[in-house]
């Protein structure tokens, strides 16, 4: 195996987590950060040698998109480096302020909030919206930071069987709570599934229109892998026509369609000012930078101006997972740029991956804890070319033939 799936020597001998490091190493578990010397982008540069990259969530190769890289540039000579602190300190700019304004127009709610990324929005949202003596109803494949979220709020977690509103709606009629919250993952970010939001949508309007409900049934839709990608670019809502409620608050981010970084919640005013007053990872976190601000935004204005590069993903994205999927492997209901090719073993998904990475390809293996199932993940960019998505089929049809 390539040197990035070893852990080096230093690492086991120092480390008074010696045995656990062992243990995971031999079950194949043992993971490595793996440094590039190039932007992100489909070619990328490790230890001097050329990849061929699909491990990026820069799903429209915004990146290194040059309007951005300007906008960055400038406010960065502006508002220079750091923000100094927390936005309630002062640490926000007026592109700060700018921005919001543009994510609620985007996402069309009353206001939205910036957060420094979606892992802390989720820890930070969830238990400013969820406390003791409410109700979360959870999908079981929901991000880290949605379960992170969960336990730091106290709310009593209920699981509910993916996807599955029959499940979803036989729990919320059992349970008894003051506050009742659904959370989802639009798209699910290891299965490229998209959550069925236009039947939750349905259920949480039928049991708001009771007048025996004390509050609002909420949902909570993390849209970090929607954003950018679905309704061209707006993200879950609109790719099912629904239209934000003052009970739905969606969270997304910057970080991956918008080839930026951050996050932000959109929803009504009294929610965000909630938000605002209540999110302790908002409230105790130095703001992000004016350069970052000022390519989040720039993004989305490249978003609602060009259209062609929305099109380019979706037209490279079937195009692969048809392939891969005639080419023998299972994609599971893989229907956005997240693919999964299923893997029978963590050792498995490693000896595929590093077959890969000599081959010059890089697609990263995902292993428990982080999934249930091993699986290599891939993902598909706009920035992608037919050549290097024909070089990816290639070689793992290859695989599959040397293999047997
Ligand atoms: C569904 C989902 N939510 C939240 C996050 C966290 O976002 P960030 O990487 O900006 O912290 C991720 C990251 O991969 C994600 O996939």
């Amino acid at each position: 195996m390539p040197s990035f799936h070893k852990v080096s020597e230093y690492m086991i001998k120092s480390t008074v987590f010696e045995k656990e490091l062992m243990d995971l190493q031999k079950k194949y578990l043992l993971r490595n950060i793996v440094s590039r010397s190039s932007p992100q982008g489909p070619i990328i540069t490790i230890k001097g040698k050329k990849y061929l990259n699909f491990s990026s969530n820069d799903y429209l190769g915004l990146a290194s998109h040059p309007e951005i890289l300007e906008k960055a540039g400038k406010a960065l000579k502006k508002y220079a480096s750091g923000s100094g602190a927390s936005r309630l300190l002062g640490g926000g700019s007026d592109l700060h302020a700018k921005l919001e304004e543009q994510v609620a127009d985007f996402k069309v709610t009353e206001s939205a909030l910036i957060f420094n990324s979606g892992y802390s929005a989720n820890i930070g949202i969830i238990p400013a919206i969820a406390s003791e003596g409410d109700v979360i109803f959870s999908d079981e494949l929901n991000h880290a930071s949605i379960i992170d979220g969960c336990r730091l709020s106290q709310a009593r977690t209920v699981v509910f069987k993916h996807r599955d509103i029959s499940h979803l709606k036989s729990l919320i009629l059992k349970e008894k709570a003051r506050r009742k919250i659904i959370i989802t993952d639009t798209v699910f970010s290891m299965d490229g599934d998209i959550a069925p939001i236009g039947e939750i949508y349905k259920l949480c309007l039928s049991l708001n229109s009771s007048p025996l409900t004390p509050h609002p049934l909420l949902l909570y839709l993390d849209d970090a892998h929607g954003t950018g990608v679905l309704g061209k670019g707006r993200g879950a809502l609109a790719h099912f026509g629904l239209k934000p409620e003052p009970w739905i608050i969606q969270m997304g981010t910057f970080s991956k369609a918008l080839g930026s970084y951050g996050a932000f919640a959109a929803g009504s005013r009294d929610v965000i000012s909630w938000i605002i007053n209540n999110a302790r990872s908002f409230i105790f976190s130095t703001a992000l930078p004016a350069s970052v601000i000022a390519a989040s935004g720039a993004s989305i204005s490249i978003i609602k101006k060009n259209r062609s590069l929305i099109k380019k993903l979706w037209s490279n994205r079937d195009y692969l997972v048809n392939s891969i999927k005639s080419a023998g492997y299972d994609t599971l209901k893989s229907e956005t740029p997240i693919i999964p090719l299923l893997i029978a073993s963590a050792k498995e998904a490693l000896t595929l991956s590093s077959y890969l990475y000599r081959k010059g390809i890089y697609v990263p293996a995902i292993r428990p804890p982080t999934v249930k199932e091993p699986r290599l993940r891939i993902t598909v960019s706009a920035a992608h070319t037919k050549e290097q998505l024909d070089l990816l089929i290639k070689t793992l049809k290859r695989y599959c033939k040397e293999r047997g």
